[in-house]
């Protein structure tokens, strides 16, 4: 997949309390390497303005609710992830923030590689260069 996608998870719903899960190379559409989360951020903060050479991630706000913006080079889409039981896919060589974090939000990231600093490019420019090539 080439292009962000919001991909709904799979919801039990229990009167004892919901329940949603992820399997990898299936809900998420690729094999999971790695899982981090972020939390306690504070008000007006955004993490993560960078991109990815190979990475892909899918991401869940587990609590709360924040933006993410994705841009591919050529345009700029915002994703608001404010439910437990859906979650954003994005493809490797985008231009990835996230931002607008509510209180106590806790975003879950599900990585396709395991950390690699020299996936990261931190220059916008740059990262223009490389996904126009
Ligand atoms: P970074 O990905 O740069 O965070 P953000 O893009 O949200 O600002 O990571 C911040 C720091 O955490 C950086 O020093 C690397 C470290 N880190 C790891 O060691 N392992 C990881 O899986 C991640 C995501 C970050």
């Amino acid at each position: 997949m080439q292009e962000p996608l919001i991909i709904e998870l799979p919801k039990i719903l229990d009167e004892r309390g919901n329940l949603s899960f992820i399997e990898q190379n299936n809900q998420v559409p690729f094999t999971i390497k790695r899982a981090y989360w972020i939390y306690d951020v504070p008000g007006g903060e955004c993490r993560g303005a960078h991109g990815y050479r190979e990475n892909q991630e899918f991401v869940v706000a587990l609590s709360g609710s924040f933006d993410v913006v994705i841009d591919n080079g050529k345009e700029t889409r915002t994703f608001h992830l404010n439910r437990s039981y859906y979650g954003l896919y994005i493809p490797k060589k985008m231009w990835r923030m996230m931002e607008n974090f509510s209180t106590n939000s806790l975003a879950l990231v599900l990585s396709s590689t395991v950390y690699d600093e020299n996936d990261y490019i931190y220059d916008y420019e740059q990262f223009k260069e490389e996904v126009t090539q």
